[in-house]
């Protein structure tokens, strides 16, 4: 089954992302980053990424959406856009992908685009983290 999303909505969520990017706490690399994840019941909740002096700390944008949006109580999730990057848009991480595997269906749509602007590009859960570990 693939989900999909309405365009507008597609839109609105990579908007989000790109105002939750200016948030960025990202002295050492300068590569802002922001997520938008959109919840079941309809709401956006942002993420960026937040840098640490010690490196290894550094949160990333999707990693601070989910971790907000768990912390309030919410966990059903339908979409998340990601933007960063200035010439190659930027996909979530590998750590990222293990999380977003934790809370999100393996059908969920994943957007990501450049930070300043240009066509996204679609995938999901699953297709950017197969074979997932998952204890049974
Ligand atoms: N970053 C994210 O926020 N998300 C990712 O999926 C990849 C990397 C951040 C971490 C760091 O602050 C900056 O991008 C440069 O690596």
């Amino acid at each position: 089954m693939t989900v999909t999303v309405d365009a507008r909505i597609r839109r609105n969520l990579i908007a989000a992302a790109r105002e939750a990017a200016a948030h960025a706490y990202c002295p050492y690399s300068n590569y802002p980053v922001g997520a938008a994840l959109l919840t079941r019941e309809g709401q956006i909740i942002t993420g960026c990424n937040v840098e640490n002096v010690s490196f290894g700390l550094t949160l990333c944008a999707e990693r601070t959406a989910l971790v907000k949006a768990v912390s309030d109580g919410v966990r059903e999730f339908a979409a998340l856009a990601v933007v960063g990057g200035d010439q190659t848009p930027a996909a979530p991480c590998g750590a990222c992908r293990q999380v977003l595997a934790e809370f999100c269906a393996p059908d969920m749509p994943v957007f990501y685009a450049r930070l300043t602007g240009g066509r996204s590009v679609a995938t999901t859960v699953g297709a950017l983290l197969p074979q997932a570990f998952i204890k049974t």
